[in-house]
C-alpha cells in the first residue's frame, strides 16, 4: 500500500503540475469519498482510491492500459502531422499523464488499438521477439482468389526484408475481404504482403490482439476503455 499527498495523487493522475494540483484541490475542486478535501498535503491511501475532480470521478491507477477503437485520418504518432492524433481522442489527464500509442497503426486503417504509460508493458508489446498473433479484415480492390490466399499463406518477399514474411492464417471472408493473422508488425506490412502478392489493399481494420477482440469490449468507433488483469491477460503470448 502506497501513501501519498492529495497533491502527488493528482499530480500522478495527469491533473497538471503539483502547483496546479494544489491550486485545484486549495480552489475545492477535490471529493474524496463524496467529501471535499481542500488539504493538498492530506496523505491518502493510493490502492483502490476513487475521487472526483470537478465532478468527474477517477480511480487510482498506478498505470494505465487502454482500448481504442481506431477511426479512420487519426495519426498514432505523438506529433501527427497530416491527421489529428488518437491521443486527441482521449481526455487530457490520460494525455498529461504520458499515455501513448502501443506501436503504430496507419491513418487510414481502424480498429484495435493498445495504448499505455507503462514504459515496460510498451516495450514489451512491440518487441518483434513477443509473438502476439494480431488479426486483421483487409478490404481488397480486387476479388480475393485461392491464388492471393495461398501466396499469403506461403510467404511473399517484401523489399527490406531478408525473408519472405508469411500469414499465420487467412481467410477469404467476402469476395472482396479476407481475414488475415500475422506475428510479425512491420511497416505497413498487410498492405505490403497484398501488393507483393499482386492484389490491393483498400481498407484495412485490426479486429484482434491475442485473445483480445475489438468486438468484446464493444468500443463505438472513436471511443477507448480501460483494460483490467483479465484482458490484459489475453494479450500474453500463448
Ligand atoms: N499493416 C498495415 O499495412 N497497416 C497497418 O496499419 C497495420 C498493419
Amino acid at each position: 500500500m502506497s501513501r501519498l499527498a492529495l497533491e502527488r495523487v493528482l499530480q500522478s493522475q495527469g491533473f497538471g503540475t503539483r502547483r496546479q494540483c494544489r491550486q485545484l484541490i486549495e480552489g475545492g475542486h477535490l471529493r474524496v469519498a463524496g467529501t471535499l478535501v481542500d488539504d493538498p498535503a492530506m496523505p491518502v491511501d493510493t490502492a483502490g482510491l476513487r475521487f472526483e475532480v470537478s465532478g468527474q470521478s477517477w480511480l487510482y491507477r498506478e498505470h494505465v492500459y487502454l482500448a481504442l477503437n481506431k477511426p479512420p485520418n487519426y495519426e498514432c504518432s505523438r506529433r501527427p502531422s497530416h491527421h489529428p492524433g488518437v491521443l486527441s481522442l482521449l481526455p487530457e489527464a490520460l494525455r498529461l499523464r504520458g499515455v501513448q500509442a502501443v506501436g503504430r497503426l496507419d491513418h487510414d486503417t481502424t480498429g484495435l488499438l493498445l495504448l499505455s504509460d507503462d514504459g515496460a508493458f510498451i516495450h514489451a508489446q512491440s518487441s518483434p521477439r513477443r509473438k502476439v498473433p494480431k488479426l486483421y479484415v483487409a478490404t481488397t480492390q480486387e476479388a480475393v482468389t485461392p491464388a492471393l490466399v495461398a501466396s499469403l499463406l506461403q510467404g511473399v518477399r517484401l523489399h527490406d526484408e531478408p525473408e519472405p514474411l508469411a500469414a499465420l492464417r487467412c481467410e477469404q471472408l467476402a469476395p472482396r475481404e479476407l481475414a488475415i493473422v500475422l506475428e510479425q508488425g512491420k511497416y505497413h506490412q498487410v498492405k505490403r504482403m497484398l501488393a507483393a502478392a499482386g492484389s490491393h489493399c483498400a481498407a484495412l481494420r485490426r479486429v484482434a490482439i491475442g485473445g483480445l477482440r475489438l468486438e468484446a469490449l464493444g468500443l463505438a468507433e472513436g471511443s477507448w476503455c480501460y483494460l483490467g488483469e483479465a484482458e490484459l491477460a489475453l494479450l500474453r503470448p500463448a
